[in-house]
């Protein structure tokens, strides 16, 4: 990662990111969020900012096909890795199976927790294709829905999980 001259006392670096199959070469300061990063500098407002502590798990992406929040992380630490967020779930216009499942399943109140609660399910079903319900509410446990919609919103993981085993399954 290569250091460039301070201003203002804040060392700044340039780094590449990898979001949602784009590549981004950027100076940013070293201590800028990767939150901040994807909002403000790549206009990647999907990710929601809430408490900016790592409670309310708004800001969730994945990083390297984990589950993270975003402002915990520096910009500087995401140099060289892979990051989705909502924005890179959908493909050719076609919905994630998760997002599809959040609208039918009336899993979005006023929508704030939504991209989070969908990055956390997306990771758990990427490395557990048949979660219980246990194991759902356990992923989506440091995702806070303000509206309380939480039954709602494990239904539409749940059946989000169903349909992939369905498509899995080689039955018409
Ligand atoms: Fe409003 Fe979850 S839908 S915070």
């Amino acid at each position: 990662m290569q250091a460039i001259a301070d201003k203002d006392g804040v060392k700044r670096y340039l780094v590449t990111l990898h979001i949602n199959g784009d590549s981004y070469t950027r100076v940013v300061k070293a201590n800028t969020l990767l939150v901040n990063f994807l909002r403000d500098d790549l206009d990647l407002t999907g990710t929601k900012k809430g408490c900016e502590l790592g409670d309310c798990g708004s800001c969730t992406v994945l990083l390297d096909g984990k589950a993270v929040d975003s402002c915990l992380i520096l910009a500087v630490e995401a140099d060289g890795r892979e990051i989705t967020t909502i924005e890179g779930l959908a493909r050719n216009e076609k919905l994630d199976r998760l997002q599809a499942e959040m609208i039918n399943h009336a899993g979005v109140q006023c929508g704030y927790c939504t991209p989070g609660m969908i990055m956390s399910a997306k990771a758990l079903l990427t490395r557990n294709p048949h979660p219980t319900e246990r194991e759902v509410r356990q992923a989506i446990a440091g995702n806070l829905c303000r509206c309380t919609g939480y039954v709602n919103i494990v239904k539409a993981i749940l059946a989000a999980a169903n349909e992939e085993v369905g498509e899995g399954s080689g039955d018409e």
